[in-house]
């Protein structure tokens, strides 16, 4: 990596951590999903940035890939506990950062359990230590505290452009081999529920990306490709920002469906808890250093 790629990482990590820290207000009873996650593309905006992902709020046992749709009315309740994950783009470069609110403030010790577990596993990198590893210091600390790591969610390396660039780093202890080197750079994610410890796909999916582009039938279909392409690229968007662009609901969803089929795209099914489980997360985008890492979203 240049310096130049560095120094867009490093202000990427910057500018997602100073949108974490001021979202937070946001988060509030009686407060709109939509006007939540609009405000705070709009924050990402007046950064001269782009999001790197449609900003995810999941609620309660949902862990993630929900993103409000762009008729939703649906706001913040008591008792809920939130999750904002968000991400920006500078000159190709991605930042991945998340935290949760607990508004009913009788779940600390959730939201603390994956705040910890993400701190012990910053603390556990550097070069040579197998991602397997740095999983069992998430498991072990979430366990500590009584609850479960979420097996089958996990972070992952980032390159330019590139969210999810293959080497994942779990949250429970595995057999991985792989051992992390110097620059590389991971979003690490560890997720904590009071349920089993697992996810499942719902039905509805609200996020999507490019994924093996071939040929599409219908006019819209290509219209909504050539607006992805210019606009997002190979980065991941929201079927809200495709509405707000093409008004018609029936023709959005009508060509989505046909991109879908044709695996043109793919989309990110929304994440529940197996067992209805709270869950809590936390994350950070790091690079390796020389002796440990450099966390670019603190
Ligand atoms: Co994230």
């Amino acid at each position: 990596m240049d310096n130049d790629e560095l120094q867009n990482f490093r202000e990427a990590g910057k500018l997602a951590s100073k949108i974490r820290q001021e979202s937070k207000s946001l988060i509030m009873v009686g407060e709109s999903l939509l006007d939540i996650a609009e405000t705070i593309e709009k924050m990402i905006a007046d950064e001269g940035a782009r999001p790197a992902f449609p900003v995810n709020i999941s609620i309660n046992d949902i862990a993630a890939h929900y993103t409000p749709e762009i008729d939703s009315t649906r706001v913040l309740k008591e008792d809920e506990m939130v999750k904002v994950d968000l991400g920006m783009e500078v000159n190709g470069a991605l930042s991945d950062t998340a935290y949760t609110i607990d508004l009913s403030g009788k779940h600390e010790n959730l939201v603390e359990s994956s705040e910890k577990a993400l701190e012990n596993a910053i603390n556990t990198i550097k070069p040579g230590v197998r991602v397997g590893e740095v999983g069992g210091v998430i498991e072990e600390t979430i366990k500590g505290y009584g609850f479960k790591p979420i097996a089958n969610l996990s972070g992952h390396m980032i390159k330019s452009n590139q969210l999810h660039a293959g080497v994942e780093i779990p949250n429970v202890k595995t057999d991985d081999p792989y051992a992390l080197q110097e620059g590389d750079i991971f979003a690490v994610e560890p997720f904590s529920t009071t349920g089993s410890g697992y996810v499942e796909d719902l039905e509805q999916v609200e996020i999507f990306s490019i994924y093996m582009p071939s040929k599409v039938r219908m006019r819209q279909s290509r219209k909504i490709i050539d607006f992805v392409v210019k606009n997002y690229g190979t980065l991941p968007f929201a079927e809200r920002w495709i509405r707000k662009e093409f008004k018609s609901k029936l023709l959005v969803s009508a060509a989505l469906k046909e991109l879908l089929q044709n695996h043109f795209i793919k989309g990110y099914p929304i994440l529940r808890e197996v067992s209805r489980g709270l869950v809590s997360q936390a994350e950070h985008t790091l690079m390796v250093t020389k002796d440990g890492c450099e966390v670019f979203t603190r």
